[in-house]
């Protein structure tokens, strides 16, 4: 899957139309593992960007990375601004860019602040909750009095929740499985109304297990790779909730970037109001994930010969998760361009970096 075929991807003529033609992005979680990565993609483009985050659960130590990623005039367009998106008047504040001639006004919003995880959700639902609904109905009410040109968020695979039918497509859902689920739910329902009321144009992208560089690998509720990639290195034990045979369709963060970029820019009306699958169509167990971990690290000449523990299924885990994409392709000309091969490769350097310089 490569970009390089005879007509240039959808992808390929919009990032060629944005370096013509700047605009003005507001990237919420910035220094998180999405939205530094959206931030980096952004920045390489010379579009302007907003970033707006509390640390809650990103790093100052992203946003460094992404300083050192970019030049010094691309990063002369990023202004940050530390709120909580739990606060309106935080929110308000973040979509004016300040720039050398006057404000300039936001385009574009990629919403990606939130508390993730659906183990820390079912810990703490009043936490998640605050974050992921009042904050989320905070960022809708002032991107719609700022009469932004379109809101793009972070939906997620969970929202299919008890659905037993493979693969996910985006009208078939169950019922949520988590409270994170019913949070992820409940911004689509927000973000449809509001486009229906207020008239302003809203994507849901459902992301199913992103990963790659900046993904943090460290506390209780880190996602899989990161966690795996990290006790392989250290030689720690790795886990396994239930026997192996769980599956998940990985989405390189490449995929996810692009995603956003496409669905925030169309201009196609039957493309907005929408929900869409992120993710590549494929399906790993965890089994082959370990396996392909394993593989990779020795790549990296880091001989990774632990075995896995198995130990019980995990509370508000959905068994088997596979995406059709092809709404994203169709309507988005979404074209994704990294498997989960291609994307473990690209990553795996920067875990083993991230370890090095742990120590
Ligand atoms: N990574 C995945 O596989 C995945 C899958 C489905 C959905 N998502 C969604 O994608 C989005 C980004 O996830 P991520 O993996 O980058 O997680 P992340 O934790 O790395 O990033 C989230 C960012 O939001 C910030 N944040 C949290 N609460 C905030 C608040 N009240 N005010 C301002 N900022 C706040 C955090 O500090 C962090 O920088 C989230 O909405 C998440 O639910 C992620």
């Amino acid at each position: 899957m490569t970009e390089h075929s005879a007509q240039p991807s959808a992808y390929a003529q919009l990032k060629h139309r944005l370096a013509g033609e700047p605009r003005t992005w507001l990237v919420t979680g910035v220094a998180g593992f999405i939205g530094s990565n959206l931030l980096e993609t952004l920045l390489r483009l010379n579009q302007r960007v907003v970033g707006l985050d509390n640390f809650a659960t990103g790093h100052q130590a992203n946003l460094d990375e992404v300083h050192t990623l970019v030049t010094p005039e691309q990063w002369a367009n990023f202004h940050f601004v530390k709120g909580d998106i739990r606060k309106l008047d935080d929110c308000r504040r973040a979509f004016v860019f300040p720039g050398a001639s006057g404000d300039v006004g936001v385009d574009h919003v990629l919403h990606q602040a939130a508390l993730g995880s659906v183990p820390r959700s079912l810990q703490d639902p009043i936490a998640t909750n605050e974050t992921n609904i009042s904050g989320f109905l905070n960022m809708l009410v002032a991107a719609r009095d700022a009469k932004v040109g379109s809101f793009t968020y972070a939906a997620s695979s969970s929202t299919y929740g008890d659905h037993p039918g493979l693969p996910k497509i985006e009208d078939r859902i169950g019922k949520p499985l988590s409270p994170y689920a019913v949070t992820k739910y409940v911004n689509e329902l927000y973000a449809d109304v509001f486009a229906r009321c207020y008239g302003f144009r809203t994507i849901g992208l459902r992301y199913f297990n992103v990963f790659g560089p900046r993904q943090d690998p460290e506390g209780a509720y880190a996602a899989v790779i990161p966690k795996w990639t990290a006790a392989l290195l250290g030689g720690e034990a790795v886990y396994i909730n239930g026997d192996g045979d769980t599956s998940r369709d990985f989405c390189y963060i490449a995929n996810a970037v692009q995603a956003n970029l496409l669905a925030a820019t169309t201009e196609d009306p039957d493309a907005t109001n929408q929900v869409y699958n992120v993710a590549v169509g494929d399906r790993t167990t965890l089994n082959d994930l370990f396996a392909a971990l394993r593989v990779n690290l020795t790549d990296h000449g880091v001989p990774a010969t632990v075995q896995p523990i198995y130990r019980d299924f995990r509370a508000g885990d959905v068994r088997h998760s596979q995406a059709d994409v092809g709404k994203a392709v169709q309507l988005l000309g979404y074209a994704p361009t990294h498997r989960i091969g291609e994307g473990l490769q690209e990553a795996m350097g920067w875990y083993v970096e991230y370890q090095r310089k742990q120590k």
